[in-house]
């Protein structure tokens, strides 16, 4: 086989093989072939597609590049949620002790954030002796005694996808539906669930900036986890602002322990409540939607899904008082507040640009090798649609620096005040099982 005929092939809007598919990941992933044969055959994709089947074996052949996580000895349906991204988006932390409080599995394995973006194990970590460097095998007996444990993403997960994701981000072929859809499916099937629920953001603060994007993406994404052999569904959720109050990591530890009290943020309660219905439901837990949600409104209630967050923690070294507690979290030296300038509505929260706000506090990491604050961040006082008086505070910031001009500003630029009345968005958009 030679490399050239198969980028004309696909220039030409042809179907690539299985063995055609395979044999150009395998010479990537090992080195045989070069970056710039790998750029024209990217840029081929994104002009012609590919069809169902071609996403398939592309998104199996970055799966078989790497290590695959084997969570056979896990008893039960392994259920892994997944979100394309989003800014103060505290739902793994609720979803995982909520789902595993009334049965699922939750093998879960996480990475740290970068840009506006946060990760799961940086908020974590804003529990003090909270780690997951953990080994397989206590990862899993972890799961079977717990129902739910958090592991560091492993070194060698799909290879192929990282060089082939660096390298589309500099030939301009990240946004494409076909190798956005296999990338991100790759890494779940690799990381071994059963059956994933995805979270596909969609708005300002959204990888995909349209509802139209994002309902493409999403069913390419369903296809290829069904076709695979793994059950898959997708809700597609606003992302046109910040999901909760909360920006920041020991920040977002509190509001998701509010939320698992039933005392948290009315949008993110009801994404967690639609997400963990759905993994209850894929992990056949319950026998239908609605009795799933209500075995999570229980949890809530009863005070056990509080109770499994706690043993979560303790189990990975984490210090479990913070949830009776949580000022024994690292905290800020200063808040400040921001004042509306002018009565009105809330008209506009920019996502993206209050994430870099809070990543400029140091919440967030600008490059790879930034160290972050954990005390620090953001936490709204109002949300779109809400009314606001001048001299209202719209945010308090929690901060580790005395000045904070330059974030203040940001945020004036990025939430906007209008005088007429401002509908709140709509927070679920769709969902799509098939
Ligand atoms: N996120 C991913 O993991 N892959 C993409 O291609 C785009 C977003
Ligand atoms: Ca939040």
């Amino acid at each position: 086989m030679r490399m050239v005929d198969l980028i004309e092939k696909k220039r030409d809007g042809q179907e690539l093989s299985t063995e055609e598919i395979k044999f150009i990941i395998n010479g990537y992933t090992d080195g045989s072939i070069p970056d710039y044969q790998i750029s024209a055959l990217t840029m081929a994709i994104y002009f012609k597609g590919m069809t169902e089947k071609e996403r398939a074996d592309l998104t199996m052949a970055m799966v078989e590049s790497g290590d695959q996580i084997d969570l056979s000895q896990i008893k039960g349906i392994k259920v892994d949620k997944h979100s394309t991204g989003g800014v103060g988006d505290t739902t793994t932390l609720v979803l995982g002790p909520l789902v595993a409080a009334v049965g699922v599995p939750i093998a879960k394995m996480s990475g740290r954030g970068l840009g506006h973006t946060g990760g799961t194990i940086d908020k974590l970590e804003a529990v003090k002796g909270f780690h997951v460097e953990i080994e397989n095998e206590e990862f899993i007996d972890l799961v079977n005694t717990n129902k739910i444990a958090v592991i560091g993403q492993s070194g060698n997960l799909t290879p192929a996808d990282k060089k082939l994701y660096a390298l589309r981000d500099v030939t301009a072929t990240v946004d494409s539906i076909p190798l956005i859809a296999s990338s991100i499916m790759s890494k779940k099937i690799a990381a071994g669930a059963d059956a994933i629920v995805l979270d596909v953001k969609t708005g300002a603060g959204a990888f995909m900036k349209t509802l139209d994007d994002s309902r493409d993406l999403a069913k390419a994404m369903v296809r290829i986890g069904n076709n695979v052999g793994r059950r898959t569904m997708a809700v597609i959720s606003d992302m046109s602002q910040p999901l909760g109050y909360a920006i920041g990591n020991a920040l977002e530890v509190k509001e998701a322990i509010d939320t698992l009290k039933g005392e948290g943020p009315e949008d993110l309660t009801e994404l967690c409540l639609t997400l963990g219905s759905h993994m209850v439901y894929l992990a056949e837990k319950a026998s239908s939607l609605e009795e799933a949600r209500h075995k999570l409104e229980n949890a809530i209630k009863d005070g056990s899904a509080l109770e499994k967050f706690k043993v979560f923690l303790s189990s990975q070294g984490g210090d479990s008082s913070i949830v009776d507690n949580p000022s024994n979290m690292p905290q800020a030296k200063y808040t400040f507040e921001l004042e509306a300038k002018e009565d009105g509505y809330v008209a506009e929260i920019v996502a993206d640009e209050v994430g870099t706000a809070a990543m400029i506090l140091g919440a967030g990491r600008a490059t790879k090798e930034s160290t972050i604050d954990l005390a620090v961040g953001l936490v709204l006082r109002k949300k779109i649609g809400d009314q606001v008086k001048k001299g209202d505070s719209l945010v308090t910031i929690y901060s580790n620096f005395e000045k904070v001009d330059e974030v203040k500003q940001k945020l004036y630029e990025n939430i906007k005040i209008t005088a007429e009345k401002i509908e709140a968005p709509i927070l679920i958009h769709g969902e799509i099982t098939e």
